[in-house]
């Protein structure tokens, strides 16, 4: 992975891309894609619930450098592993789902969105391509890498292939990815973002219907910065927490006789207590209250403007410490640290167990807060954080 978080690393990114596939076939790309990360706002574990989500793009981007090739046959090769993985159209149907482990982690991303977009469109009479992949998006950090290298995929295949799929199928087609070929059961948010993605604005996206409005975010105007603290623990929701979140919400669900949790109000709480263990309610108290959360946070921002959300920020990582339980203990550190440093407020962000939280601090603070959270870091004996700012960006794209 190219190393850096700057601005400037997004042309190194694009440059990587088309440098390697010059070396690999002596040949000039077809042309150049890119997609962005994510941050979550606010609405966290609510899209696979049906409810709401505040995600916006960020800076960081992936390329892909794509050239046809003449058999039908698809290679996937990055900056970021040694080696190229190649596989022919028709092997793809065999491979997904069952037999994903036989390739690497990382080529399961990109051939899974092939592999959906080809069950998608019916038939694959699709000329082969080459894909050559190079990223500024910090892998494992929670701003959402993975769906950055599905949405340049897809935007790319969409293309080439002439699907004239539109952000939500490509969407739908990422999801599928991660879903089945890298058998992670995350929710859609991540792609809707990365796909949908527009400068200085967040998506409002209704998970259950997904529509999605763009919501004007008025950080610079205010003096403002998301603050990007990224803990560096590693997480995969292919494995472990996410998974067993994901089926307590649908018992929650069972249990109070509705469909999904966003079917719950937070009036319905205390009706919902009396039918469930204590752990399970709580998970869904963090859902119905989060859900709550997105909705008050898209009035407030219009209403009141982004210094009005920083209670709601709080809230929400109260809740997944606590309720939720998604947190760790060096999340926990670089939220309060930031708040005690004196910022609007701050969250984890992602899907938890690790990655990064996320705090709105006026701009003139940043390098205060900044220092205050790697002190509180280096005190704890945690490995040093890295901190970063993030600006709302276009979604995925041709370059
Ligand atoms: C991960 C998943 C998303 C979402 C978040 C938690 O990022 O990919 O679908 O569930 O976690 O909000």
């Amino acid at each position: 992975m190219s190393a850096a978080h700057g601005a400037a690393a997004q042309g190194g990114a694009a440059h990587g891309a088309a440098a390697l596939f010059r070396e690999l076939t002596g040949a000039e790309p077809a042309g150049l894609w890119s997609a962005p990360g994510r941050v979550n706002l606010i609405g966290e574990h609510t899209d696979y619930n049906d409810g709401f989500v505040l995600p916006f793009a960020i800076q960081h981007r992936t390329h892909v450098a794509l050239g046809h090739r003449a058999d039908r046959r698809l290679r996937v090769v990055s900056t970021f592993a040694p080696d190229a993985v190649e596989i022919a159209f028709d092997d793809l149907g065999a491979l997904f789902p069952e037999r994903r482990d036989d390739v690497e982690e990382w080529a399961r991303y990109p051939l899974g969105v092939a592999w959906a977009l080809l069950r998608a469109t019916g038939a694959a009479p699709f000329a082969g391509v080459d894909l050559v992949f190079d990223a500024d998006v910090p892998v494992g950090a929670g701003l959402s890498s993975s769906a950055a290298i599905e949405g340049a995929t897809a935007s790319a295949l969409n293309d080439v292939w002439g699907l004239d799929l539109d952000g939500v199928a490509l969407a739908r087609a990422g999801r599928r990815a991660e879903n089945d070929a890298v058998g992670a059961p995350t929710g859609i948010m991540d792609q809707m973002a990365c796909m949908l993605g527009r400068e200085d604005a967040a998506i409002f996206l209704d998970c259950r219907t997904l529509e999605a409005q763009v919501v004007d975010l008025g950080f610079a105007e205010a003096g403002l910065e998301l603050l990007v603290m990224d803990t560096r623990v590693k997480h995969a929701h292919s494995t472990g927490g996410y998974g067993g979140r994901r089926v307590a919400c649908e018992r929650g669900a069972a249990l109070t006789g509705v469909s999904a949790l966003r079917d719950l109000g937070v009036a319905d709480l205390d009706r919902a207590r009396g039918l469930m263990d204590d752990v399970t309610f709580r998970r869904v108290r963090h859902v119905v209250t989060e859900n709550q959360r997105v909705l008050d946070t898209v009035r407030m921002l219009h209403d009141e403007g982004p210094r009005a959300i920083g209670g709601l920020l709080r809230a929400s990582h109260a809740s997944m410490r606590d309720d939720f339980e998604i947190s760790v203990p060096e999340l926990d550190l670089a939220v309060a640290t930031a708040d005690r440093a004196g910022a609007i407020g701050a969250r984890m962000t992602g899907g938890g167990f690790g990655g990064a939280a996320i705090a709105l601090v006026d701009r003139e603070l940043v390098p205060a807060v900044t220092a205050e959270v790697e002190r509180a870091f280096a005190a704890a004996g945690h490995v040093a954080p890295l901190c970063f700012t993030v600006r709302p960006s276009r979604g995925a794209a041709r370059d």
